[in-house]
């Protein structure tokens, strides 16, 4: 996020013109109030938004008919500095109030949820992180961008990069998963695509890394709960990804809800002010959560809203999402001392940085051509969607190569997942229209399968046991959708049980019996926005594949991938338990002093496997590789490691080459394994490469409890292989203070 001379010199300008009332209203995020309109409250209609009482489309609809208040006066008046929605038209409007009828003409920040594609919906996060893709994660972020701009939007609350170990956590699904190296790999890419097109002034926004920090780590998977760890967790584990969006520019940065070891990120010193500002240099500002700055009230840690603002702008808190507090509370605690002038500068300085980094006093306003061209889908942003959700599906288990199908076979699709439309896009996917999302049959009809669908059930209510049995006497293949509904992941979305919901494992019985008794083969497709418990499913269902929400285009990707037209080529960015109490559950732990295994006095449990069912990195193709000849050599300042990787199998494919290191011994207990490195291969049939990566010493080390990183000789393990499991090993022995 570089300024010229000229812009810093403009900023200093406008700060010493300013007002104390115009400096706050910089700090203050509005949002579009709701007047009027509904028989409920608006909490109460988001809240029967999420348990189903009102579909998405009823509320789109009741979204479109209500009346707003959008502030106008006060934006004229310089007292907002950022507003919150996704119409360019009215976008358009308020930012000439305020770059044309506003003292100042300081233009607006216009902030919105686009996580994963707004009007173009791509998969969700911990999907898209399967790929391993880094160039893809990109394009991903970049074409969000680009539709976000022709929205008016140009703020993006995006990435969400919290390393997430506990799929209770409704939120797993937002972001890349349970690894700190491919957490921080996705949070790069993410930032590039958002921000460093630079080719046309429309084409990119500031991005906003959330939630800050420590949020994934909520104390046995429920949102909002306090989270405790030690300070070398915190920078191993959680850190990372931010620390490397920063250096990669990040333009904003969003307070996450919880309390770390006992003070909330909204207020928290250490967090915002030592690690992110003065440790990282991050050069934007931090935005609280919604509604953050009043829930430190809530937390006990502020006595009222003043003293929370006060709190919360002297930690290093730049800008209060929603609350007014910051606007009704900071300039009598500027007056009065307890907020300096300084603090609140640097405050205003920084979001009015990201203002003139965005370019938005010379390019504001979003063209009429720009609206009217994304008023459909642009083909470039479709096929980069199918493109994602093809390299986002993962097989996990296809016995006796019942897969990939042939198109001349009469298939029976089953379950109200597959035939439902609303039910593609996942989480936090805000902008999409029905008529664009591709369900499952949609995408088996496009590519002209024979196929009748069978609602049968689905995750809620009950189950159709005539419809399954006619299902697997009318077809060669039975097609079974099972899964979760969109509304059972997310935010506010915490689950103590993680099993297939409902009664869908009684209707995989029922299946079972019936294909057995026809001959028929059974297919199990996974619709789901988090890792489940699928203990069972994998002991009995003989084909598994895990198609998450994967956006707008999803039936048209599984349908390729059930017939052949793709190898499955996606890993899981996230480990999957057998049963609801192996949570959490992730493949880097650390080393214990007893290691499970089958005897009694290890860390196991009597009733569940200690081990995950399917680890991180683990995904299967329709062809094979085999791994051999591991060789590791070290050079001065990096390991040179080769591993040759061949198809072994009758198909064409991609595999996905997984490095991992172990610290055998430290002064630490450091995980038993650790992603260092990936890489994506195509092979031909029979076809090998030798892969190489150089992993550079000063990338092995660690952080201690001082929070000081630290690079220790010793003895390591390297692996390379296909997943956290299955790999190849090779000890060395290294000195490296000469690099540290
Ligand atoms: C709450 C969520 O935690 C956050 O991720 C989101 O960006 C804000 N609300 C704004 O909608």
């Amino acid at each position: 996020m570089k300024l010229t001379k000229e812009q810093n010199e403009k900023i200093e300008a406008l700060l010493s013109e300013m007002t104390l009332e115009e400096k706050i209203g910089q700090t203050n995020l509005e949002a579009p109030s709701i007047a009027g309109g509904f028989d409920v409250s608006f909490e109460e209609l988001i809240e029967m938004v999420n348990d189903g009482r009102v579909s998405q489309d009823e509320f789109q609809k009741m979204m479109a008919g209500a009346q707003r208040d959008y502030h106008e006066e006060d934006i004229r008046l310089g007292l907002v500095g950022g507003m919150m929605g996704d119409d360019p038209v009215k976008a358009n409007e308020l930012q000439k109030i305020a770059c044309e009828q506003s003292r100042l003409g300081i233009p607006l920040l216009m902030g919105y949820d686009v996580i994963h594609g707004l009007r173009t919906v791509y998969p969700i996060a911990i999907a898209e992180a399967g790929s391993f893709d880094t160039d893809l994660f990109e394009r991903t972020a970049q074409t969000a961008a680009k539709e976000s701009r022709a929205n008016g939007i140009n703020w993006n609350f995006a990435p969400m990069i919290d390393v997430a170990r506990d799929a209770r956590w409704g939120r797993v699904s937002e972001g890349p998963g349970e690894d700190p190296y491919l957490a921080s790999c996705f949070a790069k890419a993410k930032i590039r695509g958002l921000q460093n097109d630079r080719s046309s002034a429309l084409n990119y926004v500031a991005a906003c890394m959330k939630h800050f920090v420590g949020y994934s780590a909520c104390e046995s998977g429920r949102d909002y709960n306090t989270t405790s760890m030690s300070v070398s967790q915190l920078h191993n584990v959680y850190l990372p990804p931010f620390r490397e969006a920063v250096r990669e520019g990040a333009a904003s940065v969003m307070a996450a809800f919880n309390d770390l070891n006992g003070i909330p990120c909204t207020l928290n010193p250490y967090t915002l002010r030592t690690i992110l500002k003065e440790t990282y240099g991050m050069q934007g500002f931090a935005v609280s959560d919604a509604n953050g700055i009043k829930e430190c009230v809530v937390h006990g840690i502020a006595e009222d809203e003043a003293d929370a603002g006060i709190q919360s702008v002297n930690a290093g808190l730049d800008m209060d999402m929603g609350t007014h507090i910051y606007k009704e509370h900071l300039k009598q605690a500027a007056e009065n001392g307890q907020v300096s002038m300084e603090v609140l500068d640097d405050a205003v300085r920084r979001i009015l940085r990201v203002k003139m980094w965005l370019g938005l006093f010379d390019n504001p306003y979003v063209d009429e051509n720009t609206i009217r061209q994304y008023q459909t889908l642009p083909k470039e942003h479709l096929e980069i969607s199918l493109e994602a959700a093809k390299k986002s599906i993962v097989l996990l288990k296809n016995d006796g190569q019942a897969l990939p199908l042939n198109k001349k076979e009469k298939i029976s699709l089953a379950g109200t997942l597959a035939a439902d439309r609303s039910e593609v896009c996942g989480a936090w996917a805000m902008g999409w229209k029905s008529s664009d999302c591709v369900s499952i049959l949609d995408g088996l009809k496009n590519c002209g399968a024979d196929v009748t669908y069978f609602p049968c059930g689905g995750p809620q209510g009950e189950i159709n046991e005539e419809e399954i049995a006619k299902a697997c006497e009318e077809a060669d293949t039975v097609v079974a959708v099972i899964g979760e509904l969109v509304t059972m992941t997310g935010e506010a979305a915490s689950k103590a049980d993680i099993e297939m919901p409902g009664k869908q494992r009684r209707m995989m019985e029922l299946f079972l019996k019936h294909t057995a008794a026809a001959g028929k083969k059974l297919i199990t497709i996974l619709m789901n926005g988090r890792p489940l418990a699928l203990g069972w499913e994998a002991e009995h269902l003989p084909v598994l594949v895990e198609a998450w929400h994967l956006g707008v285009q999803m039936g048209n990707a599984v349908a390729a991938v059930l017939f052949g037209d793709e190898n499955p080529s996606a890993k899981l960015a996230a480990s999957f338990p057998s049963v609801n109490g192996q949570c959490p559950i992730y493949y880097n732990h650390p080393s214990t002093g007893r290691p499970g295994s089958k005897s009694k006095f290890t860390s196991r449990y009597l009733d569940a496997p200690h081990e995950a069912l399917f680890p991180f990195g683990y995904g299967l193709s329709y062809t094979d590789f085999a791994y051999s000849g591991l060789n590791v050599t070290e050079e001065s300042e990096a390991l040179n490691i080769q591993v040759t990787v061949k198809n072994t199998g009758s198909r064409e494919g991609t595999e996905i080459v997984q490095l991992y290191m172990q610290d055998i011994t430290a002064s630490l207990v450091r995980p038993v394994k650790e992603l260092k490195g990936f890489l994506r291969v195509h092979l031909l049939c029979g076809e090998e490469k030798t892969v190489t990566f150089s992993l550079q010493k000063k990338d092995m080390g660690f952080y201690d409890n001082e929070g000081t990183y630290r690079l220790e000789d010793g003895s390591f393990y390297i692996f390379a292989g296909t997943d956290s499991k299955n790999c190849l090993s090779q000890k060395i022995s290294l000195k490296r203070q000469s690099v540290c």
